[in-house]
């Protein structure tokens, strides 16, 4: 398995192209599922979970053509993905693919509101919490579809197709309001979905399913309103800008001290992350190229952060934050409130010298004058970046291992520090 090698110390400077969003291109390619036409997707990250999907889809029988690089085209671009659904084969999920990426539970929607039946493997938990899908399958049940579980397996039926109805979240899902959109777009008549999430991916996603003939309002607000029709069409749609990997490139800039431009970076879709940044001591300021973060001198504050769904600090950043905080001048205060155990890069961050204690969902980060490289791992994405972000800064070198975490959500993670001065490498094998 690879690693990845960084002797800390350098400050940042330079530009950092921003890839199109993870958390959205998922979604993205799921809803190709919805139409027989060709969905095109542009801007979609070359990431390990992509080409997960890739595979998953392609097990239903969907048709995914990359064309080849264009003229005058970088490698800082992303790819088109020609989706076409033309014929689904399969509608079963199996465990061996969904056990692999939760967020290919979310065919069930598609497959139930398009063919009538779906069957998908739990995808159980994962290294961050139990994570149920019990919403997403109560908003399948409101929407009409019967439901049993039996060996594993999620199977939703709708032989006369899904019915327009409302659904009520008694707590905020990005994955349930994902399933309950591309459900409701087929299904006959009009539904409600309240306790929306409002995330900025939930909006990209509505907006493309416009794009294809849905007839979606309210996305972004806690009220969506779907008017269901019986089919939807071909469409093109670009991939909006990944937030997280924005805010994490902006934690690394503030982390080393220098100067980066964010290139094609919206503040709008992070500006909670963006206020604690400037908080904590770091310059970010807004440009038509995209967002420029520095730090030049100054010491960093301590910060209190609390998690919670979009527009609040995202639970995607907290990890990132802490590492930042490893270095402020006081305590930090940290509460994560989505995921029960999202803290394994605490013990982590530990290694390198950090001073952290946990009571209950919340993390006290006491800052100390210097990290210290070490060996490192981590078993998620988000964490392992936050071990990236403190070996920037420790002293010496720090091997991270099970680099497969940082693949699936990080384009050229290497490449992109790299350009900007930091002492980077990826060692294979
Ligand atoms: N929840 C339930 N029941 C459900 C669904 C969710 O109790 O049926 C709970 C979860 O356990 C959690 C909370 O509701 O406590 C919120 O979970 P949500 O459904 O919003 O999370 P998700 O859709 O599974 C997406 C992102 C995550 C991100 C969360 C929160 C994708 C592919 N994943 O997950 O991203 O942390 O929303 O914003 O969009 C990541 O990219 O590293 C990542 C984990």
């Amino acid at each position: 398995m690879d690693r990845i090698r960084i002797v800390g110390g350098r400050p940042l400077h330079g530009a950092i192209p921003i890839s199109g969003a993870k958390n959205a291109a998922l979604p993205l390619m799921i809803a190709g599922l919805l139409t027989e036409e060709t969905l095109i997707l542009d801007n979609v990250p070359r990431l390990a979970d992509v080409a997960q999907l890739q595979r998953i889809l392609g097990n239903h029988g969907v048709d995914i053509l990359v064309p080849g690089k264009k003229k005058g085209a970088t490698v800082d671009d992303g790819q088109t993905l020609h989706i076409s659904a033309a014929k689904i084969i399969d509608t079963t999920a199996p465990y061996e693919l969904v056990s692999k990426m939760r967020a290919s539970f979310w065919v069930v929607a598609p497959l139930v509101a398009r063919m009538g039946e779906a069957k998908v493997s739990m995808p159980g938990g994962c290294a961050i919490g139990t994570r149920p899908v019990d919403l997403l399958i109560m908003a399948l049940e409101q929407l009409g579809a019967t439901i049993e579980i039996e060996g594993g397996y999620v199977i939703a039926r709708a032989k006369n197709g899904l019915k327009g109805g409302e659904v009520v979240f008694p707590k905020v899902t990005v994955g349930g309001t994902h399933t309950a959109l591309m459900a409701a777009a087929l299904a006959n008549g009009t539904s409600v979905i309240e306790n929306a999430a409002r995330e900025p991916e939930i909006v990209d996603v509505a907006d493309c399913l416009n794009k294809m003939g849905a007839k979606i309002t309210g996305a972004g607000t806690s009220r969506i309103v779907v008017e269901g029709v019986p089919r939807l069409k071909g469409a093109r749609h670009s991939v909006l800008p990944d937030r997280i990997e924005t805010g994490t490139y902006a934690m690394a800039v503030a982390m080393t001290g220098g100067d980066v431009m964010l290139q094609g970076a919206r503040p709008e879709l992070l500006q909670a992350a963006l206020d604690v940044l400037v908080k904590s001591g770091a310059q970010v300021s807004v440009t038509n190229e995209g967002i420029r973060v520095s730090r030049n001198g100054g010491g960093l504050a301590p910060v209190d952060v609390t998690t919670a769904p979009f527009p609040e600090f995202p639970t995607d950043l907290q990890a990132q934050l802490m590492a930042l905080m490893t270095r402020a001048r006081g305590t930090s205060h940290i509460t994560e409130t989505i995921f029960e155990n999202r803290f394994m890069h605490v013990q982590e961050l530990a290694r390198l010298g950090a001073q952290i204690r946990l009571e209950g969902q919340t993390a006290l980060i006491e800052g100390v004058e210097k990290l210290k490289g070490a060996p490192v791992m981590a078993t998620d994405l988000r964490a392992s970046v936050s071990l990236v972000i403190a070996a920037l800064a420790a002293e010496g070198e720090t091997m991270v291992n099970r680099v497969y975490h940082l693949d699936r959500g990080f384009e050229r993670l290497e490449d992109k520090l790299g350009r900007c001065g930091a002492d980077v490498s990826r060692i294979s094998g």
